[in-house]
């Protein structure tokens, strides 16, 4: 049984082979919509989400399998102080695969040390985001049909952003990545991320600002700031509009530059720059959807049946 609770859980290889999976599901989505027959996925999520659980959700109900879940802490016994490694030994028997997040780092962790089925983290505090990362891989291959020889900005709060931190460990395995970590000093990429970019030789460079670096960038990968994990508003108010990619910025850019985003925006793009055939955020989505598709198959095992 495997979980998958960090990006580096799973080798070059495996995430190759998840990705020609999920092409072949979106090639022929009706050949896939039975695999997961009499299967349920469970998704606990303690912290607010649209994209990720929809999407892990959906993934599974275009299997032919089924969901059930709580959507809140609230809405859980976590509300009545029931331990995640106690609500895990719980949902074990009545689900056959979990996606879980929460606000606390580690906490997938602790739920596949007592699971009986394979948890998948779905992002945890400011840590990590395995499938997101997933998706990110898949919508850059699937549009620049590579995953190696490219310069890659990372732009935004890149201190307590998770996708960010489970892209660049992921993205560094592959040849020829040079990373451009474009945020303000408050939110820098924290060192132990910095660390492993160094031991492995992969080049990075950190700067503030976006426009000068803009013209050198074959992926701009924009996210939020992250205002939940802040510890005071006012430097949230201070920090949040650091960035706002417009389309006098896009004018800079390769035209062959794409623009990606886990979602939800904010501030940091401009609407006016969704309609530059470059902005391809939305697309991602519809990649995370598939990719989820063969993350479960493989993880129930499934694929040999098909
Ligand atoms: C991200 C997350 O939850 O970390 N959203 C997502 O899963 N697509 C990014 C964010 O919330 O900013």
């Amino acid at each position: 049984m495997k979980h998958i609770i960090d990006p580096l859980d799973l080798s070059v290889e495996e995430i190759d082979s998840f990705m020609d999976l999920a092409d072949k599901i979106l090639a022929d989505p009706a050949a896939y919509a039975h695999v997961c027959k009499g299967k349920k996925l469970a998704t606990l999520f303690y912290e607010p989400s649209t994209r990720t659980r929809l999407s892990f959700e959906s993934a599974m109900l275009n299997l032919g399998g089924n969901v059930l879940g709580f959507s809140s802490a609230a809405d859980s016994s976590a509300s009545k102080g029931e331990s995640v490694a106690d609500t895990i030994r719980v949902v074990s028997h009545f689900a056959d695969i979990c996606a879980l997040r929460h606000p606390k780092e580690g906490a997938p962790l602790v739920a596949a040390m007592h699971s009986k089925i394979p948890v998948v983290n779905a992002g945890d505090g400011g840590h990590q985001h395995p499938t997101q990362t997933l998706t990110d891989l898949m919508t850059i291959r699937a549009l620049k049909k590579r995953l190696s020889h490219m310069t890659v900005g990372i732009c935004g709060d890149l201190k307590f952003g998770r996708t960010t931190h489970s892209l660049l460990r992921s993205l560094a395995r592959y040849p020829d990545i040079r990373f451009v970590l474009i945020s303000p000093p408050e939110l820098a990429t924290p060192d132990y991320i910095l660390d492993e970019l160094r031991e492995k030789g992969v080049p990075f460079q950190e700067v503030e600002r976006l426009e000068d670096v803009m013209p050198g960038l074959d992926v701009l990968y924009m996210t939020r700031v992250q205002r939940e994990r802040f510890f005071n508003e006012e430097d949230y108010i201070r920090l949040k509009d650091s960035y706002i990619l417009d389309a006098q910025k896009m004018t800079l850019a390769k035209e062959d530059m794409i623009v990606l985003h886990p979602l939800p925006r904010v501030n940091e793009i401009a609407v006016e720059v969704d309609d530059d055939p470059r902005a391809c955020y939305f697309e991602q989505v519809r990649y995370g959807m598939y990719i989820r598709m063969a993350l479960i198959i493989k993880l129930l095992g499934l694929e040999e049946g098909i």
